[in-house]
């Protein structure tokens, strides 16, 4: 069973990431999905580019809800996922990568929790680190190990999609704290953290945002600038992977629902 799964954004679509990948399907409460498995240096890994394989599922179409519980059901209990984005943050630069610390959530119409009310219940899950703190400290090190430009932080901005941004949408976004705008973090990094599964998002700036660049913009710049940097993105990825201990408990994210531990054994 792989502990550990990689999601592909944007111009992430390749199985052979993996050494011997194959396809398995998993069926879930919300739909079947599709996921790559196979190993990586000796560690059981799956794949999954959540816009499929030839990029047809667009982002307020992806099934967030199947995909974070079919990984779940697979015993999946780290991800690390990309995202393509455009900067809004002058010092964060096309090329650039950016470990994300926070979300401002802009999506419209997507379910983004699997505690509806009903058998599930209600609960509030814990946000005060959206991403696993641990997760993103490996992703930080092996960007600076691999010597790659990285920036320790940055506020995402989830908008739903799937147009780009007005100007006057972004300069909001910048008065609001966020420094990159994409389609299709939220609601997965919530999602995994309700299924209590360590999440963390390396963001690679394909652009700057509208209004800043000083043209138009288009999906094809962005693929561009993820083709220009798929093989650093990937050794940032297998570094990472390498370092992950999966034997860990992480007590943010492996108990976000259950909750802290106050003495004794966790049951
Ligand atoms: N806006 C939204 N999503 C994106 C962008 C952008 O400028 N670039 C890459 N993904």
């Amino acid at each position: 069973m792989p502990a550990i799964a990689v999601i592909g954004g944007t111009g992430v679509y390749d199985p052979h990431l993996l050494e011997d990948p194959r396809e398995e399907r998993v069926s879930t409460a919300y739909g079947e999905i599709k996921v790559f498995c196979g190993q990586w240096r000796g560690k059981e890994v799956a794949f999954l580019p959540r816009h499929g394989t030839a990029h047809s599922v667009p982002p307020h179409r992806i099934n967030y809800r199947a995909n974070l519980a079919g990984l779940k059901k697979l015993g999946v209990r780290f991800i690390l996922a990309t995202a393509a984005v455009g900067s809004l943050n002058p010092q964060m630069k096309p090329g650039e990568f950016v470990v994300l610390d926070q979300f401002l959530d802009f999506t419209r119409q997507r379910p983004s929790t699997f505690f509806d009310g009903g058998p599930e219940g209600v609960v509030h899950v814990d946000f005060t680190q959206p991403y696993c703190p641990d997760l993103r400290d490996l992703l930080v090190r092996a960007a600076r190990t691999l010597r790659f430009p990285v920036h320790e932080r940055g506020t995402y901005v989830c908008t739903e999609g799937p147009r780009f941004e007005t100007p006057a949408e972004i300069k909001m976004f910048q008065h609001l704290g966020g420094d990159l705008v994409g389609m299709t973090g939220v609601p997965e990094v919530v999602l995994a953290r309700e299924a209590e599964i360590c999440y963390a998002s390396v963001a690679l700036v394909t652009n700057f945002a509208a209004g800043i660049a000083p043209y138009r913009l288009s999906h094809e710049e962005v693929v561009a600038m993820m083709k220009a940097k798929e093989k650093e993105l990937r050794q940032l990825l297998w570094q990472a992977v390498y370092w992950i201990d999966a034997t860990r408990v992480c007590p943010i994210c492996h108990r976000a629902v259950a909750g802290p531990v106050t003495g004794g054994e966790p049951k």
